[in-house]
């Protein structure tokens, strides 16, 4: 048995998926989540915004290029390192992007926030944790800011065999990821899937590597999240319904801080 190090390992469930985030996701075969732009379209110059996993930077980037500042929570160190080498080589002002480190969220944040962005981050959090989740983001909001969440609409999750969803070509090598849906289990609150995705490199036909990560989905629905959040302090906006110069659409939800 290892010693004390060993039992406080932090698992880092994107240890390996880090690594080729950003290829597969800019790379899809059919559509994705999350979308920088959209989110990026709600943020403005005078805004303060507040980013729960923010991943590697991709909507961070996008929403700091309009906003006053953001700050970024990302649990995740391989996540993390990716996200701090996308800010400092950016062009964007030094202070104009914040990075808190964090394993679980905190319950204090500093200040006060004009927009909350969860892009892709919804599927990772467990049915009887958002609620604090909610609850934190709320009590850091200026009254009538937006937050902005997507992944709310998976629920179906059962086992399935692995499915390709993103190719992508670098100089010589290809690079595939697949998914697949090892275990889930069904219920009222939405599914819960143990999802493997394999990262695979060719060069030609040759198969070079072969790496997993395993990951665990929390499905839920639009109306469980959204009496969750009206729970929390926010009224969610119909779709069509407008956020300054937004038109809240069918898979992103938007919620005003009450
Ligand atoms: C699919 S990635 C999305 C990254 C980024 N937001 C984007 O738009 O590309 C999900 C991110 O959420 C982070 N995450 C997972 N659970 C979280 C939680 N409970 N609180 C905050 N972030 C979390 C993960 O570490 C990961 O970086």
């Amino acid at each position: 048995m290892g010693g004390t190090s060993d039992t406080h390992r932090l698992v880092d469930p994107y240890e390996v998926a880090a690594l080729y985030y950003d290829l597969t996701v800019s790379h899809p075969i059919g559509n994705t989540t999350p979308q920088p732009s959209f989110f990026a379209s709600l943020a403005d110059v005078r805004q303060r915004v507040l980013e729960i996993g923010a991943g590697t930077g991709r909507t961070t980037l996008a929403v700091a290029e309009r906003a006053r500042s953001v700050w970024c929570l990302e649990p995740s160190p391989a996540m993390r390192s990716l996200l701090l080498n996308r800010v400092q080589h950016s062009a964007l002002p030094p202070d104009r992007v914040t990075i808190l480190p964090f394993r679980e969220l905190p319950e204090t944040l500093p200040g006060r926030f004009d927009y909350a962005v969860l892009a892709g981050v919804l599927g990772s959090v467990a049915h009887d944790d958002r609620p604090r989740l909610f609850r934190t983001i709320a009590g850091h909001l200026t009254h009538g800011a937006i937050l902005a969440s997507d992944m709310f609409g998976d629920t179906d999750f059962s086992p399935a065999s692995p499915v390709l969803i993103a190719e992508a070509r670098l100089g010589e090598i290809r690079y595939t990821t697949h998914v697949e849906v090892t275990d889930a289990v069904s219920g009222p609150e939405g599914g819960i899937a143990e999802t493997k995705y394999v990262y695979r490199t060719y060069l030609g036909s040759q198969l070079l590597t072969e790496e997993e990560q395993v990951q665990v989905r929390h499905g839920t629905t639009r109306s469980i999240v959204i009496e969750q959040l009206n729970e929390a302090g926010f009224t969610v906006l119909a779709p069509g319904q407008r956020a300054g110069s937004v038109v809240a659409p069918l898979d992103v939800l938007l919620a005003e801080r009450n």
